[in-house]
């Protein structure tokens, strides 16, 4: 069976606010829709993904492509979620999906074991959604504030998605209906007389709807994120020279640092530490120095690469600490500028960010001024 997933993501989300559409505000660093796009392309039996945009968004998907380090397949969806819906189906019909899962961009926590439940039960039905046992007390409430009466709380449960369907069957229902707009999938299977059936949903997946949501995903995502340190060291030979790059400063105090790029040893530290955060090796297998275009390169490239492979780790950086040990230059009159940059470059508060500088009593090759070594340790979450 061919799998294919619909994710809607064409909605402006005007009860979030947040100045931009939903899915594109990110959380602990990730995009909710990458983190929906994630959920879904990387489940096993999702064979391929179409996300349903609305073209207005070219920026916002562009950033998220960078986020994935792929290109995903859109088309244009509706003014309504039914015809966004639509819009995705149309494309799963050219593709010859067998059957589709049709996903809310908005509900980025859906879980391998969610979609292994709706897979398994597309093998008994043509139509399974998650739905989860309401466990408020329920009324209806009339105009104003005035309580009507209650709602007998038997057998209600709220749908969630993503909802799962055999695609012909599906496709019939939508080409029969005949009101505008419905609230989900389900219910355009219900209008056309067909049989939907649940499996468990979860709390967990619940959809970004007003602000409240994302600050209730951002404190669960805090919850389980984990703090790791990650340590840098470089060295490089000094010489006279009119100029020096250090922490992405550029000094002029008569000394330079030689190397095959700007050799600006304090960025390489910090880019080593945040490489240690990511797991993801050291800076000599991501630059080689071997290679020409790194020649003379600016290391603020060095570090935004290494802060990106931290960004698709799923982490963070939160706080640096940075050591520049040399007899000279004097770092004092530099250090506020160095805070400021490497605060800039890593995304943090100049408070998140500590330069320190010591000598090394004229002991060893700093003592004698041939080099100037730095050290720095980057603390990242990860979630
Ligand atoms: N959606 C869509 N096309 C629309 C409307 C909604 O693709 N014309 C998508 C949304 O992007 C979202 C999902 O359907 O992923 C669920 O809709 P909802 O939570 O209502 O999102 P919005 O419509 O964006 O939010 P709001 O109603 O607050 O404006
Ligand atoms: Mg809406």
């Amino acid at each position: 069976m061919r799998i294919g997933a619909v994710i809607v993501a064409a909605g402006r989300g005007e009860r979030a606010g947040g100045g931009i559409p939903k899915q594109y505000r990110r959380l602990a660093g990730q995009s909710v829709l990458a983190r929906s796009i994630r959920a879904l392309r990387d489940h096993p039996h999702v064979d391929t993904v179409i996300v349903v945009i609305n073209p207005q968004d070219t920026e916002h998907l562009d950033a998220v492509a960078r986020e994935l380090d792929a290109r995903f397949d859109t088309v244009p969806g509706g003014a309504t979620r039914t015809a966004s819906v639509q819009a995705g189906l149309e494309w799963m019909r050219t593709y010859g999906a067998d059957a589709v899962m049709i996903h809310d961009a908005a509900r980025p926590f859906a879980s391998p074991s969610l979609i292994d439940r709706l897979v398994s039960a597309l093998d008994r039905h043509a139509a399974v959604i998650p739905a989860l046992p309401v466990a408020d007390a329920l009324v209806q409430v009339g105009d104003g504030d005035a309580v009507r009466h209650p709602v007998d709380r038997t057998g209600l449960q709220a749908a969630q998605t993503p909802q799962a369907f055999h695609l012909a069957p599906l496709l019939e229902a939508y080409a029969r209906l005949d009101e505008t707009a419905l609230p989900d999938d389900a219910a355009v299977i219900l209008a056309a007389g067909g049989a939907v059936h649940t499996v468990a949903g979860e709390a967990g997946n619940f959809k970004l709807t007003t602000p409240g949501d994302f600050d209730r995903a951002e404190g669960e995502l805090a919850m389980k994120a984990i703090t790791v340190t990650g340590q840098g060291l470089d060295v490089h030979r000094l010489e006279p020279a009119e100029t020096m790059w250090l922490c992405g400063i550029e000094l002029h105090e008569g000394l330079g640092l030689i190397g095959h790029s700007d050799a600006d040893a304090g960025l390489h530290a910090v880019t080593d530490a945040v490489l240690g955060c990511a797991g993801a090796g050291d800076i000599g297998q991501h630059f080689p120095p071997s290679d020409p275009k790194w020649r003379g390169a600016a290391s603020d490239k060095f570090l935004l690469h290494a802060l990106d492979l931290l960004a698709k780790a799923g982490g963070q950086a939160v706080h640096a600490d940075v050591t520049l040990i040399a007899e000279r230059p004097k770092i004092g009159p530099y250090r506020d500028a160095m805070r400021q940059r490497l605060a800039e470059l890593l995304d943090l508060d100049p408070a998140r960010v500590n330069i320190k500088a010591t000598t090394t009593e004229k002991l060893g090759f700093t003592g004698r001024g041939e080099g100037l070594a730095a050290q720095a340790v980057v603390t990242a979450r990860l979630t």
